[in-house]
């Protein structure tokens, strides 16, 4: 069949000159070909101008792809919707970290290898003492996470793939107790050790609700709906977290560290923070009647509010992982017995009058990651200062996975971003006297 051959290159003029200069376009095994710049303020002496890398490749990756016009997320090829069903949170964290699901002997001594680093060294346990008891748990994470470079001296050499495996099982096998201990500490209760006879997402409902005075026992079906959720959240490519880890690597910061800034990046209420505004935002609503007055006024630009878990830099169709989200809520709801949830009617509705709204359609605006995970959470009985925490728990698969493949890519570099300069031109240093 005679297709077409794709360009294999792209050539910039400069206007009212002869200057030019032919770039190599780079086709992935998916997605579209990227036009590699690397010689181009060497060629023609300009840079190219993104701010906020709408369509900008920082790197080249092999864990994640998205195609945000189909709404397709795939992990090592695997889609999202098979693995989320299929799958448990440890074997995708398996699959990101090497590349292939586990096999049977795999999956036991990765699971294995994970759940024997779930402690925390008891020094840890008193830096939590220094933080206030109404502290945001992502406070808290933030700096105990960050804590942990004080701790693993043994480990910390980044060249070294042995320490570079231990560190990443750390960090997946830690952040769960790290979490869960800032939310016991805010309501005053006991930590809760981790048990390694419960599975990872079980073994976290564990420690956020069992207090020592008596046994508790987790319900299966809520341990696999965490599960669910903490595969939905393991990794995005290129987000502004991951991307965010990924820089502060480049520096050969080690990786407790990195996963520190990711923890900071995911905190704002652009990205992991839209969570808990969701339902912030929902509580501030109210009610079906007060859906429509609420997008007026998001549609006012005067008024600065934006509907909270709607839109994505990337899906400008429906978030595949929103879709199994609000079918996952449905059923954690029937089997906690709530029927009518009116957090969750008032969702149902508000995102049926959205998708129908020109404003949001024009704008390829749907629901992301963000806007039923919230509601599940609630009804699972976490927190909402949690919310971010836990999608931080989920994260830190990805981002060390993401870390790993830029510490193993022998052309990786010191990331260093140049700008466009717009401030004042060279002039001379005014003395106090003369200055107006
Ligand atoms: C996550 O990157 C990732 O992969 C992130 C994530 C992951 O797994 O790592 O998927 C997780 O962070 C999901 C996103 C969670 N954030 C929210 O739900 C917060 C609400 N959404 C937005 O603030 C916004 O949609 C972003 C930040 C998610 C994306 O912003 P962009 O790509 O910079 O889009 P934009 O701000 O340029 O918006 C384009 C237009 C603008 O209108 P105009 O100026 O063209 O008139 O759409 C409007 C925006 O005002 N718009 C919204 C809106 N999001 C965009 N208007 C109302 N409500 C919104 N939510």
């Amino acid at each position: 069949m005679d297709s077409e051959a794709p360009p294999k290159s792209v050539t910039l003029t400069l206007d009212g000159t002869n200057k030019s200069i032919t770039l190599p376009l780079i086709q992935g095994t998916m997605g579209p070909p990227v036009a590699d710049i690397r010689k181009l303020y060497a060629g023609l002496d300009i840079f190219t101008f993104d701010p906020g890398y709408g369509g900008t490749a920082a790197c080249e990756s092999k864990i994640t792809y998205i195609d945000g016009d189909a709404g397709v997320l795939l992990h090592r090829g695997y889609p999202i919707e098979q693995l989320a069903m299929q799958s448990t949170f440890l074997e995708v964290a398996h699959l990101l970290l090497n590349g292939e699901l586990p096999n049977a002997a795999q999956k036991v001594e990765f699971d294995d290898g994970v759940m024997r680093h779930t402690m925390l060294h008891e020094q840890i346990r008193s830096i939590y003492q220094g933080f206030r008891r109404d502290a945001h748990p992502m406070a808290v994470m933030c700096g105990v996470v960050g804590a942990l470079s004080a701790f693993y001296h043994d480990s910390l050499d980044i060249n070294n793939p042995e320490h570079r495996r231990i560190s990443a099982f750390r960090l997946i096998a830690k952040v769960p107790t790290i979490a869960a201990w800032a939310y016991k500490y805010t309501i005053g209760q006991p930590f809760m050790y981790p048990r390694n006879d419960l599975g990872y997402a079980e073994n976290f409902l564990y420690m956020m609700n069992a207090v020592p005075a008596e046994p508790y026992h987790v319900n299966p079906v809520l341990a696999r709906a965490m599960d669910r959720i903490m595969i939905l959240h393991a990794d995005h490519e290129q987000n502004a977290s991951t991307a965010t880890v990924r820089l502060s690597g480049s520096t050969g910061a080690n990786p407790f560290a990195c996963i520190a800034a990711g923890i900071a990046s995911l905190w704002g209420p652009a990205h992991g923070g839209a969570n808990e505004a969701v339902l912030k935002m929902l509580a501030e609503i109210g009610t079906v009647e007060n859906v429509k007055p609420f997008l007026d006024q998001v549609k006012d630009k005067d008024s600065h509010s934006r509907l909270m878990g709607f839109g994505h830099r990337v899906y400008k169709n429906f978030d595949p992982r929103a879709k199994i989200l609000q079918a996952t809520c449905h059923e954690v709801l029937a089997e906690l017995g709530i029927k009518n949830d009116p957090m969750l009617e008032l969702a149902v509705e508000l995102e049926k009058i959205a998708l129908h709204d020109e404003y949001f359609i024009k704008r390829k605006l749907y629901p992301n990651v963000d806007f039923y995970s919230g509601i599940i959470l609630k009804a699972m009985g976490i927190p909402t200062s949690m919310f971010t925490a836990l999608f931080a728990v989920s994260r830190t698969v990805g981002w060390i996975s993401q870390w790993k493949e830029m510490m193993e890519d022998p052309s990786q570099r010191i990331g260093r971003p140049r700008q466009i300069y717009t401030g004042a031109t060279t002039r001379d240093y005014v003395g106090i006297d003369a200055r107006g």
